[in-house]
């Protein structure tokens, strides 16, 4: 379609989410944050007991979920859960449901519909793999898990929460593990993205160099 889409997909913690953002801020584009709705998913299967290997009961919940986005805030069933769903327990739990392909297809159309006039910025794991195979710009953006789990301590300690930087590593390490070896939709770069390892790179020229791709790709 002519709707431009721009996929950034990459490992936790790897700053995909705020180069994201900017970037569809700087474009004034929509937003798909992808990981967003399988944590939603994690949140209620968590709250309501929902078995982890029930993976029909959990695309049911996936499909049926209550959803709407009002500016940086997330609400499932009017409820404000920006914060609720950036909890580890439900990042590890979403990480666990989104191995299963009923949860995933539950979760495909909702994803398309995101790509509205004038463009999308989409991020996750498989937005240029599986979700947007004909985004006009993808990149893969990375940093080693000794940088994410330094960013995401920062963060945790930031907002007085305490943290344990050998707990954190251990849980980037599983988290990548599981998200790139499933046998759906597995985390790997897509045909034709441009990778970027944000290690040593500020926020601000992540987003530069995106900019930069998009502006020679179109
Ligand atoms: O990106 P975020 O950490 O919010 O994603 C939470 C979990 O959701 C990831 O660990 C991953 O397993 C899953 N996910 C996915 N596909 C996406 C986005 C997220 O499988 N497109």
């Amino acid at each position: 379609s002519h709707i431009p889409v721009i996929t950034i997909d990459g490992p936790t913690a790897s700053g995909k989410g705020t180069v994201a953002h900017k970037v569809a801020d700087k474009l004034g584009f929509h937003l798909l944050d992808s990981g967003a709705l399988y944590r939603l998913t994690a949140l209620q299967a968590l709250r309501r007991g929902t078995p982890l290997t029930d993976e029909h009961a959990l695309a049911k919940l996936a499909e049926h979920l209550h959803i709407h986005f009002s500016g940086d805030a997330i609400f499932l069933s009017n409820e404000n859960v920006s914060d609720a769903i950036r909890a580890e327990e439900v990042g590890n739990t979403a990480s666990k449901i989104a191995a299963l392909p009923p949860v995933r297809q539950a979760l495909y159309g909702l994803q398309l519909s995101f790509r509205k006039a004038p463009g999308l910025v989409a991020d996750g794991r498989d937005m240029g793999t599986v979700i947007f195979p004909h985004a006009q710009l993808k990149v893969f953006l990375t940093a080693s898990v000794e940088a994410r789990a330094d960013r995401r301590y920062k963060q945790l300690i930031g907002k007085g929460i305490s943290a344990n930087m050998d707990d954190l590593l251990m849980d980037l390490r599983a988290r990548d593990d599981r998200d790139t070896h499933r046998a759906i939709a597995p985390l790997v770069p897509a045909e034709g993205a441009h990778v970027l390892d944000t290690s040593n790179m500020t926020v601000e020229t992540a987003v530069e160099q995106v900019l930069g791709w998009y502006a020679a790709a179109g």
